[in-house]
């Protein structure tokens, strides 16, 4: 069983794919292909186990356990009974459907028949019709890998972890200081200091994989152990967090308290005119509100580049904006480093250099 080689596939927000791809690289996983949505990788037992703890851009981890082409339900349920689902299922499944250009496009239709074979249970089983071709899959992690376990606490607006994680990923090595000056709930600034410390983004949840009759729990404890040797017990860079409201540095303060890193966080109560940067030149990486009111989105714009002038000549800016016309104002050439979408809705990230 642990030579088991496991077809996977993880699926990441649009844009993404290439960051995900170089996490599978530093995870030693040879075999990861970048599609569109994702990378296919060829995994072991340890490999998936590893995968779901470290990745920090990835949505979920799928296990690929069949695909065959159906254009009759009498071929699909015969497919679908050709899998041997025993590794995978202690009870049912959860299936959740999707088809595009086949014969069988009724998804509900789809669904109830998959799941009369299954059974009813938690374990979720994706089915992908795409021109008649039916892959099924077998979902490892979950909860989306995004609930890293530590933001009970959230202030308005708040980002994906694994978005804050693809913009650490797009600009900051955890060499240099990094600020965020609207850190609303704190995402960017935690997930900066998991990082620099070497801490895995899945430490504190658990995954479907733990539920699984082939659960190896040597193998998980192995990999979690390592994991935790591996960790620096500090981030050895300045972090700050920032926001002008109460209730968002408490969250800030609680989230990083429950992710194991407030010490590693300087949390601080100012509006970004008040900003007082670390020695640098480091990043400043933010997410800043968006502008409800044109007027006001001006003004602070125009604060931000202000301050960025007076106090952080040579600092890098990174700006996670819906609408890049109003970055302008800050008066920092500006170039766009990624395009990708927080929770359906599009955004841009722009980066340059004070
Ligand atoms: C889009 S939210 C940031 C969300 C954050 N990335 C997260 O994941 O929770 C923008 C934040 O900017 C803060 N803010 C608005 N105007 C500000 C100002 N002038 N100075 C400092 N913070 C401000 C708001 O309180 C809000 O928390």
């Amino acid at each position: 069983v642990a030579r088991t080689v496991l077809d996977c596939f993880a699926p990441c927000a649009p844009g993404v794919e290439p960051l995900l791809s170089t996490e599978m690289a530093a995870l030693g996983v040879r075999s990861a292909r970048q599609v569109a949505g994702g990378v296919a990788f060829r995994a072991t037992v340890r490999e998936l186990y590893a995968a779901n703890l470290w990745l920090r851009t990835a949505n979920r981890v799928l296990v690929r356990v069949g695909s065959f082409r159906a254009t009759t339900f009498a071929e699909l349920e015969h497919g679908v009974e050709a899998v041997d689902w025993s590794p995978y299922l202690a009870g049912g499944a959860d299936v959740r459907v999707t088809s595009r250009g086949s014969r069988l496009y009724h998804a509900g239709a789809v669904q109830e028949r998959v799941a009369a074979l299954l059974g009813a249970g938690d374990q979720r089983v994706h089915v992908r019709v795409d021109r008649d071709q039916v892959v099924l899959s077998v979902d490892a992690s979950g909860d989306h890998l995004h609930r890293r376990g530590w933001r009970l606490a959230t202030a308005k607006a708040p980002l994906r972890e694994t978005l804050a994680a693809a913009l650490l990923a797009a600009t900051w090595d955890a060499a240099v200081p990094l600020v965020d000056p609207f850190c609303g709930s704190g995402t960017i600034p935690i997930e900066a200091a998991l990082l620099a410390r070497g801490v895995p983004p899945g430490a504190g949840r658990p995954f479907a994989f733990q539920t699984w009759p082939s659960f190896q729990p040597g193998t998980w404890a192995s990999v979690t152990g390592a994991a935790r040797a591996s960790a620096r017990p500090q981030a050895g860079v300045a972090i700050v967090a920032a926001d002008r409201d109460a209730g968002a540095v408490r969250a800030t303060r609680e989230n990083a308290e429950r992710a194991g890193v407030a010490a590693d966080i300087e949390v601080r109560r100012s509006t970004v005119s008040e900003l007082a940067p670390p020695p640098g030149p480091g990043w400043l990486l933010t997410n800043p509100p968006y502008g409800d009111r044109v007027q006001a989105g001006r003004a602070l714009y125009g604060a931000l580049g202000k301050v960025l002038h007076d106090r952080c000549r040579g600092w890098h800016l990174g700006l996670l904006v819906e609408d890049s016309t109003l970055a302008a104002l800050t008066a920092v050439e500006l170039h766009e480093r990624l395009r990708t979408t927080n929770g359906g809705i599009p955004v841009r990230l722009l980066t340059g250099t004070v």
